[in-house]
């Protein structure tokens, strides 16, 4: 399973891309206006830190300035994967963007028919928001178990990205559903290291090792 890193804080992903389990990051446009700064200039300094995909949001709602835009984007780096909402205009734009080799993310996945159209359209991610959905009481998990079936049906290439993640157990969820990629807000990445009893053993170890007065160097 890939982990992608859901932020557009520099800071924050220079800090996780040394741990070497960083393979993307996905922005937004809400995560590009927590973070102050030009669109175009924190994407690039993103691109330049991690290897794998970078998604950049379209802001247009209509197919000829999403591709505008999209062209703008795909000239900040080569990994660059453009994000396009679930919409008709969206869908057309990632057929047109997907036929011509670029990876798109389709966002904003609600419901598996959606899925299914991104898909076809030709997407490289699919994004369904688990968190959103389980706050409207509607079961995000049970989205990816859907989506994963049906894909499983056709072969699809697509990749299930699982958005909206609000804990760890959506990530220990979805990597049973065998969904290929989660991105995950920092803080939900530093909590999956967690455990009480790796603390609580640690510390039992370190304190028995300094009653032999060893040191291994
Ligand atoms: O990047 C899209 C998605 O992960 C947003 O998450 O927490 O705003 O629902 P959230």
């Amino acid at each position: 399973m890939k982990f992608f890193i859901d932020t557009a804080d520099v800071a924050e992903i220079k800090d996780l891309a040394v741990t070497g389990l960083v393979d993307g990051v996905t922005t937004n446009p809400s995560l590009i206006a927590k973070s102050g700064r030009p669109i175009l200039e924190v994407i690039k300094e993103i691109c330049d830190v991690v290897d794998g995909p970078v998604s950049a949001e379209v802001t247009a709602t209509d197919h000829e300035t999403m591709m505008k835009e999209a062209a703008l984007l795909l000239k900040l780096a080569d990994n660059i994967a453009i994000k396009v909402p679930l919409t008709v205009d969206g869908l057309k734009t990632c057929k047109a963007l997907s036929d011509d080799g670029i990876q798109v993310n389709v966002t904003l996945c609600f419901s598996a028919g959606q899925a299914l159209l991104a898909a076809k359209a030709g997407a490289a991610f699919i994004s369904p928001f688990v968190g959103r959905l389980d706050d409207i009481g509607i079961s995000g998990m049970d989205l990816i178990a859907d989506i994963a079936d049906i894909y499983a049906n056709f072969d699809f290439d697509t990749e299930i990205l699982v958005a909206s993640v609000r804990g760890p157990q959506h990530v220990i969820d979805a990597a049973k559903l065998g969904a290929d990629v989660a991105t995950l807000p920092p803080a939900v990445l530093r909590s999956l290291y967690n455990h009480p009893l790796t603390d609580k053993g640690l510390d039992a170890f370190l304190k028995d090792w300094a009653k032999t007065g060893q040191s291994i160097l």
